[in-house]
């Protein structure tokens, strides 16, 4: 049946005014106008929907039924229109997801986001890099941070920041006064590593591979927290993304290995699907994670000087 939601507000107008006139005044419209869309609609109906009693035009019986229809879909159609202006004024709800790695640093910047934006919500899941590509694929978040980005899916992905891999160890590990340490030195050690599926844990063993060096991990865990206890504890060496071990290292719990070719590079990246539409809130989302990211990255830089 085809009736517009322009037919629905003149009748709401109408049963306000008891008008043809008034009504058509309301609605910006010419008199003609509003009575031949009734009279459309009436057509398209079969029904009779006004009655003119003296000089105020009324509902008919069958008029009355339906007006509670009307009136709802005209109230929800201005909640639509309402809510479209809000989108388009930059109020939401973000998907974001990012690496357990990044957790700090998305963490750091969504902080950052909210207090200028206390208007868009924002859904943060942190996971590992293979359930991220999972979730690439099924198009669900609006915007991902996580390390190098899976070549298969048909991405949008710019570098963030450099993402720096080091060799940390428990502070009186008999390697932290050496200098230039040979990977191959390092390579002996027993390490405490990140679960499969962990993108860390990938360029580790491709490391590893590239030096032709056998990889030996003690302890594989499912977390860079407990990565990092592990080691204090002594139970092995870690290699982790320095963006992790910031508390740590203020307070002398970790130190950081002189070894050569450290740190590994890698980098983080924001990314989205390339056919998915991003809002207002999540364009604006992106650019602030653009800018916000290089002032992260500076903190960092200190942590390296040798
Ligand atoms: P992950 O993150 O090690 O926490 O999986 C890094 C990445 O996405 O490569």
């Amino acid at each position: 049946m085809n009736i517009s939601i322009r037919q629905l507000q003149i009748i709401d107008a109408i049963v306000e005014t008891h008008s043809y006139s008034l009504a058509a005044r309301r609605l910006h419209m010419t008199q003609p106008a509003v009575s031949m869309q009734m009279k459309q609609l009436e057509n398209v109906t079969d029904l009779p929907i006004f009655e003119r009693h003296g000089k105020r035009i009324m509902l008919t019986s069958a008029g009355q039924k339906i007006y509670k229809y009307v009136h709802g879909i005209n109230v929800q159609f201005a909640d639509l229109e309402d809510a479209l202006i809000e989108i388009k004024k930059g109020a939401g709800r973000i998907k974001v997801s990012a690496a357990t790695t990044a957790n700090h640093l998305i963490t750091q910047m969504i902080a950052n986001f909210r207090r200028k934006h206390n208007n868009i919500s924002i859904a943060l899941d942190i996971t590992n890099r293979k359930q991220l590509i999972d979730q690439l694929q099924k198009f669900e978040p609006d915007i991902v941070i996580m390390g190098e980005p899976p070549t298969r899916l048909d991405l949008e992905s710019s570098i963030l920041i450099p993402n720096p891999l080091v060799v940390i160890a428990h502070p009186e590990h008999p390697l932290v006064k050496q200098k230039e340490i040979p990977f191959a030195d390092i390579a002996q050690y027993e390490f405490v590593v990140r679960e499969h599926g962990s993108g860390t844990r990938a360029r580790i063993e491709s490391f590893f591979k590239e030096q032709q060096l056998e990889f030996k991990s003690t302890m594989e865990m499912g977390s860079n927290e407990a990565i990092k206890h592990a080691v204090i504890a002594d139970l092995g060496l870690g290699i982790v993304s320095l963006h992790t071990i910031k508390l740590e290292l203020e307070a002398n719990k970790l130190v950081i290995l002189d070894v050569e070719n450290f740190p590994l590079e890698r980098h983080w990246h924001i990314i989205k699907r390339r056919e998915k539409h991003l809002l207002p809130a999540v364009k604006s989302f992106q650019k602030f994670i653009i800018k916000e990211a290089k002032i992260y990255a500076k903190d960092y830089e200190r942590f390296l000087v040798k």
